[in-house]
């Protein structure tokens, strides 16, 4: 049932290029719109919205990192990101014109699902992103985007964290469209990128040689870092939980400009540091700041694996190993950047014999608060 692969985990990092393209699948109207699944919203209360809050936790909170960024660039309405576990108690401010945004795989995490519950007390509006159909996250939300991710067994997320980036997407261009922000033809041109999205996460799976061959190194390295800006920050922060979370090894990510404000006292002699750079072209100043961000941690003896676009032949000379990844527009990077860190944290933790898809202490779907 692994499909010849050694662990679930290592099947679904496969599985990824058809889960996005399914996930993509039949989600555009004629006109050009995205379609969501159950809908109890009608596009006026789309449109009479002023403020989104997304909700998650673990990775699904890796995911509402990357959509703020989008939901924000392109629809243009404030959008905070929260760890569902902390929502209620601040007693955020919700009201009709508010969308919650509840991510969540299984559907159950009971964390998200208060959250959900608070937000509907408020009034506010929730749509859920999900990959398990009639679980209790949909059920109870106002509108459900379902990710076509198929069954994950691995408790490490690692096919619905993209497919929940994809639906995220879609969501964040549905709004900007039907909010006048963006024309039918400016969304229609994004998804052709996303769709372009599972060919090019081929490419980048046949060439996770060298990765395997660095996990074999690090295994036995006593804390990684991960840094990266913008879109590449969740990303870092999702690396590193993979590798706490599959290898038991100490690891934290950080936003790269934050190094100099603490954090850098932490690089000593060969520790290792994961890089994930922006691609060059778009946003080229801050692939730029990142690339001195790596100059800076080198200069104290770190290590650096760098993940960045193929063609950005500059970085090399910073690079003690250099992870190339496809070119895809900065928002989208994440489809990307995301994979080599699953695949190093699953072999290294393999690399240190333990249970790749059931880790110690770790359920599936937390269904406690
Ligand atoms: O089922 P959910 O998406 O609500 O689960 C949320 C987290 O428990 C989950 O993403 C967890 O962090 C993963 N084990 C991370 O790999």
């Amino acid at each position: 049932e692994k499909g010849g692969y050694d662990y679930f985990m290592l099947k679904e990092i496969a599985e990824q290029p058809q889960a996005i393209a399914d996930t993509l699948l039949g989600r555009l109207s004629d006109r050009g719109e995205i379609v969501l699944d159950e809908v109890r919203l009608t596009d006026q209360d789309l449109r009479d919205i002023d403020k989104v809050f997304i909700v998650a936790c673990g990775t699904a909170y890796h995911a509402g990192m990357v959509a703020k960024y989008a939901i924000e660039h392109w629809v243009r309405i404030p959008c905070e990101v929260e760890l569902a576990s902390e929502f209620r108690y601040r007693d955020p401010i919700l009201d009709r014109s508010t969308l919650v945004i509840a991510i969540s795989q299984s559907g159950e995490t009971m964390d998200t699902l208060m959250a959900v519950r608070h937000a509907k007390e408020q009034k506010a509006r929730v749509l859920a992103i999900c990959n398990t159909n009639g679980s209790t996250i949909p059920r109870e939300s106002d509108a459900v985007l379902y990710t076509h991710g198929g069954p994950e067994i691995a408790v490490a997320s690692t096919k619905a964290f993209l497919t929940q980036l994809v639906a995220t997407y879609l969501i964040g261009l549905h709004l900007a469209q039907i909010r006048g922000v963006m024309y039918a033809d400016e969304v229609a041109a994004v998804v052709e990128k996303l769709r372009s999205t599972p060919d090019a996460l081929r490419e980048l799976l046949n060439s996770m040689e060298d990765v395997r061959a660095l996990a074999r190194d690090l295994k036995t390295a006593s804390t990684v870092l991960f840094i990266g800006r913008h879109v590449g920050f969740p990303v870092a922060l999702e690396g590193a939980l993979k590798l706490k979370e599959l290898a038991y090894m100490h690891a934290e990510g950080f936003a790269a400009g934050e190094l100099k404000h603490g954090p850098i006292a932490l690089i000593d002699e060969g520790t290792p540091v994961v890089c994930v750079v922006p691609s060059p072209a778009g946003r080229g100043v801050m692939r730029d700041k990142v690339v001195s961000n790596i100059q800076e941690v080198r200069a104290r003896g770190a290590r650096t694996i760098v993940i960045a676009e193929e063609g950005d032949e500059d970085v090399r000379a910073y690079a003690d190993h250099l992870i190339p990844v496809p070119h895809t527009p900065t928002l989208l990077a994440p489809l990307m950047t995301t994979v080599p860190l699953q695949i190093l944290a699953c072999e290294i933790a393999a690399a240190r014999g333990h249970d790749v898809d059931q880790p110690r202490n770790l359920a599936k779907s937390v269904t406690v608060e």
